[in-house]
């Protein structure tokens, strides 16, 4: 676990370029730490590995006060990869990948195994690349031996300053899958700083959006997107993000929350007065069965009155009862198709419990659409 308490730095004894950080990351979490150019993200990753010391404040690793720790052994520990890779020019790649194992004079033959075994990790067969130096290797390349040589001591925790901001799209896009699948594998603790929020919603368990030395908002990438804390957080994370990554919408996002509810031995003539008071064309029939509330029996739309002539038709004899659920994670997408194939009108939402919680329509799924398509005079 890491931790910053009221962390403040200060290079000139008056302004803080970083001031009040509070954080904590547990264990095999992966953070993301989003901000514009000097907003302090790099100082507080120097702070973490003591490359610079904080002017107030502490930073705990592993219950431990970083101050009271060997600068040395506390860098052993945590891997640090920087924007510009920064390997050794003179030095093969094996070379650059065993630098810290040797230092640390581990055992040379599981150094030598490890770098294999890492290379191979970061797509970088053995045979071929250990001899290359590395300007005879690609920016994308350069950077996974970086990524790789972050990883040869086995550090706990793993710093990562912008490592891909210097790539093209599609390498970027291929390290970020293979940083996520090196995280899945190995369980380590990530800190990653972008400022990209694209990259950051990619790779985040959690995101820390950062202003002038402060953290503003740390929160899931679920949240930052649809409850961003103020403007300027709204702002960074662009109003249209929500529609460029329509998955982090669920069910629940969707659905219209007032749903009419009726019992099963209503009639049709109180089913319309219900439509009519609650602007709808459905009603929920609904029952509570073994304690539990909502549980959802049936639905009628107001289309199944038709060619009825008897209203005191009950809800029960008519209600449509082979209704599809949806359940409230469900993404947007799969909604969408779901309804698309079975041509369905009403979708009830049920939470875990299979109690009925709302209902989607196509007017809500617009509803939804029509706030985040950003608006044509935007463009
Ligand atoms: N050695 C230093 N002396 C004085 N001020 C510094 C020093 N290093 C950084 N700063 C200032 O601290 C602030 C935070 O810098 P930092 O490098 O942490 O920003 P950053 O968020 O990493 O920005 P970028 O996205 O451009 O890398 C900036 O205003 C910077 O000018
Ligand atoms: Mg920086």
């Amino acid at each position: 676990m890491v931790e910053l308490r009221n962390v403040y730095k200060s290079y000139d004894g008056k302004t803080n370029v970083i001031e009040d950080l509070n954080m904590t990351i547990q264990k095999g979490e992966l953070i993301v730490l989003v901000g514009e150019s000097g907003c302090g993200k790099t100082t507080t990753m120097q702070m973490l590995n003591r490359l610079i010391e904080p002017t107030k404040g502490e930073i705990i690793i592993n219950g431990e006060n970083t101050k009271n720790v060997n600068k040395n052994e506390l860098r052993r520990n945590i891997g640090y990869v920087i924007q510009h890779v920064g390997l050794f020019p003179h030095k093969t790649i094996e070379e650059n990948i065993s630098t810290v194992p040797l230092l640390c004079k581990k055992n040379k033959t599981d150094i030598h195994n490890k770098t294999v075994e890492l290379m191979e990790m970061v797509g970088l067969p053995y045979e071929q690349y250990s001899k290359r130096y590395p300007k005879e290797l690609s920016g994308g390349q350069q950077q996974r031996v970086g990524v790789a040589r972050a990883l040869a001591n086995e550090p706990d925790i793993i710093l990562m300053d912008e490592p891909f901001s210097a790539l093209d799209p599609i390498t970027r896009g291929q390290l970020q899958d293979e940083l996520l699948r090196l995280h899945d594998e190995l369980d380590k603790t990530i800190v990653f700083v972008t400022h990209d929020i694209g990259e950051a919603i990619k790779l985040g368990d959690r995101i820390a959006v950062m202003q002038d030395g402060k953290i503003i908002q740390f929160d899931t990438p679920d949240d930052i997107l649809k409850n961003p804390k103020n403007e300027f957080v709204e702002e960074f994370v662009g109003k249209d993000r929500l529609w460029k990554t329509p998955d982090m919408l669920k069910a629940e996002d969707i659905m219209n929350k007032n749903v009419v509810e009726i019992n099963p031995n209503r009639t049709i003539m109180q089913a319309i007065e219900m439509m009519k008071k609650g602007n709808t064309t459905v009603v929920a029939v609904v029952d509570k069965v073994d304690g539990k509330k909502n549980t959802l029996l049936g639905i009628v739309g107001s289309n199944r009155f038709s060619g009825l002539t008897d209203h005191s038709v009950k809800m029960k004899d008519i209600m449509k009862k082979d209704v599809i659920k949806i359940p409230k994670e469900m993404a947007l997408s799969e909604v969408i198709s779901i309804r698309d194939e079975h041509d369905i009108k009403f979708s009830p939402v049920v939470d875990e419990n299979d109690n009925l919680i709302g209902m989607i329509t196509n007017t809500s799924i617009l509803n939804v659409l029509s706030q985040i398509i950003p608006k044509s005079e935007e463009y």
